[in-house]
């Protein structure tokens, strides 16, 4: 086949356009003929050019880069792309702010999203991070609810502060995040100049199938700077992209963005000797206690041809882990395992990983086929498991090797079931909170009681006392001072 002649414009199915300019009609005024083909084609796809936005964290930028193993650990995982100093994995990433619809301000108050999908030689494994260390709330049952009060009102179609602050303040879980976001934290000058967190515990899993608990730290090289909150006011107005364009330009122009990967590692046995859930998102461990050891270099130095195909149609995931890295018992990876490709399924169809953006760089070997859109229908083969025909279908591992392979970290679970509500029933709730503050320099904390008198200041007194009352429980002087900057600026 003759390759085609890029200077000529094509329908859709590859014949040449005549007329781009004038429909095809019944004389120089007449009614429009049903079989333009090119018309109807060119009307029809714009009519479905727009797929569903992703729920949360709609805005976003991404770009192509690698990860490069720096350190050996080789004696805690058998992923084989954190083996061997000196590999590089191919990645791709993608940067979001998350309660924002696809047009909004990039420097709106928010975490920032940091996905990173790792183009394994054992298939994709993909880190769905943000920018802060811990989360909101610490189970899955209450996300729908905890992103319903940081979207639009579904009468008003506006933001309401009250709803906000209210969930906020009936869930004081999420005091040690509300912290971290009122600081200028939650408003990063660059996504380049931010650090990513995985949040949850993973396992890391040994060839004997010997586990330690680790959390996944990436530590901007570019330095930290993030906005005030009049400067992110001023930028949201002036330049909403404002976050996708230094990403884009500063790829574009060579000066290649870079993070250290590092991790904390626990022993298992050490589970139970600590003063909170080692699997509670809510909490970080300490740094002295759980130092960080370095692991990889990740660079980012390619920016996407194609927005839509590339950074729209990539879909990320925390199931998507290639043997040698386990999940945990946590309750709000757990939700996240089953939401991320059943929301995939919704945005982009039932074969979104035959996108080239999703698709591994190893061969796809399964029964799967047919759904909307597949590219990869395996034939040829029998379509089913252990078969004795002559062309013998695929072998799960365990199948192909004679000893016991070990992809996971296999843990002791028991408990009677049961709904097991996890209430603020202890100071260790508020005390991460309180360190934090206490951590603090005079100009953060000024800036930290300024950005939540802001918006704290316009919600209800009943809501407003609450959460004052869960500040001071952080830290006396955190609550006081919010609660004299509230009464200050609505005496005014
Ligand atoms: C995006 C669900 C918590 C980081 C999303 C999406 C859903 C979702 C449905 C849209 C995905 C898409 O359309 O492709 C949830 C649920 C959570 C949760 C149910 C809690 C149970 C978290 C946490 C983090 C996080 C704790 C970070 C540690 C992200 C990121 C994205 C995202 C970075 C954007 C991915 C991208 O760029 O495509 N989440 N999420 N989420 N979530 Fe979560």
């Amino acid at each position: 086949m003759s390759p085609p002649n890029a200077d000529t414009l094509t329908t859709s199915n590859g014949t040449p356009v005549t007329d781009n300019a004038s429909s095809l009609t019944v004389g120089a005024n007449g009614p429009v003929l049903l079989q333009d083909f090119h018309l109807i084609d060119k009307l029809a796809h714009f009519d479905r050019e727009r797929i569903p936005e992703r729920v949360v964290h709609a805005k976003g930028a991404g770009a192509h880069g690698y990860l490069e193993v720096t350190h050996d650990i080789s004696h805690l995982t058998t992923a084989k792309f954190l083996n061997g100093i000196g590999k590089k994995t191919p990645a791709f990433v993608r940067f979001s702010t998350v309660g924002g619809e696809m047009g909004s301000a990039d420097t709106a108050r928010d975490p920032r999203g940091f996905a990173v999908k790792f183009y394994t030689e054992e298939g994709n494994c993909d880190f769905v991070m943000n920018n802060t260390p811990v989360f909101f709330i610490r189970d899955s049952i209450k996300f729908p609810d905890f992103i319903h009060t940081q979207k639009r009102d579904p009468r008003t179609n506006l933001k309401d502060p009250n709803v906000f602050w209210d969930f906020l303040a009936n869930n004081p879980e999420s005091i040690h995040q509300v912290t971290i976001l009122f600081s200028d934290r939650g408003t990063p000058a660059s996504y380049r100049k931010m650090d990513g967190f995985y949040g949850h515990t993973l396992k890391l899993v040994d060839s004997e199938g010997k586990f330690k608990y680790v959390k996944f730290h990436f530590t901007t090289e570019q330095g930290k700077e993030n906005l005030t909150v009049e400067e992110a006011g001023k930028l949201a107005g002036e330049n909403p992209d404002f976050l996708t364009q230094d990403l884009f330009d500063h790829i574009e122009k060579g000066e290649y963005p870079a993070w250290k990967v590092s991790i904390q590692v626990m022993e298992p046995e050490d589970k139970d000797k600590m003063p909170f859930d080692i699997f509670d998102i809510t909490k970080v461990w300490s740094k002295k206690q759980y130092p960080l050891h370095p692991v990889a270099r990740f660079v980012l130095n390619k920016n996407p041809d194609n927005y839509f195909c590339e950074v729209e149609q990539s879909a990320f995931s925390p199931s998507h882990i290639v043997p040698g890295i386990d999940v945990t018992p946590d309750k709000m990876l757990q939700g996240r395992l089953f939401s991320y490709p059943d929301t995939h399924r919704h945005r982009l169809g039932p074969n979104y990983l035959q996108l080239p953006i999703n698709r591994p760089v190893v061969p796809v070997v399964n029964h799967q086929r047919g759904g909307f859109m597949a590219f990869n229908n395996p034939g040829g083969r029998p379509n089913y498991p252990d078969s004795n025909l002559e062309d013998a279908p695929p072998k799960s591992l365990e199948q192909n090797n004679p000893k016991k392979v070990v992809t996971h970290g296999a843990e002791k679970v028991y408990g009677i079931t049961g709904n097991y509500p996890a209430p603020i029933k202890e100071d260790i709730d508020f005390y991460q909170a309180g360190e934090l503050w206490k951590l603090l320099s005079d100009k953060d904390k000024d800036h930290l009681v300024h950005n939540i008198a802001g918006h704290l200041g316009s919600c209800k007194e009943s809501i407003r006392s609450l959460q004052i009352k869960h500040f001071k429980r952080a830290h006396p002087d955190y609550g006081s001072r919010v609660e004299e900057a509230i009464a200050k600026a609505n005496s005014n």
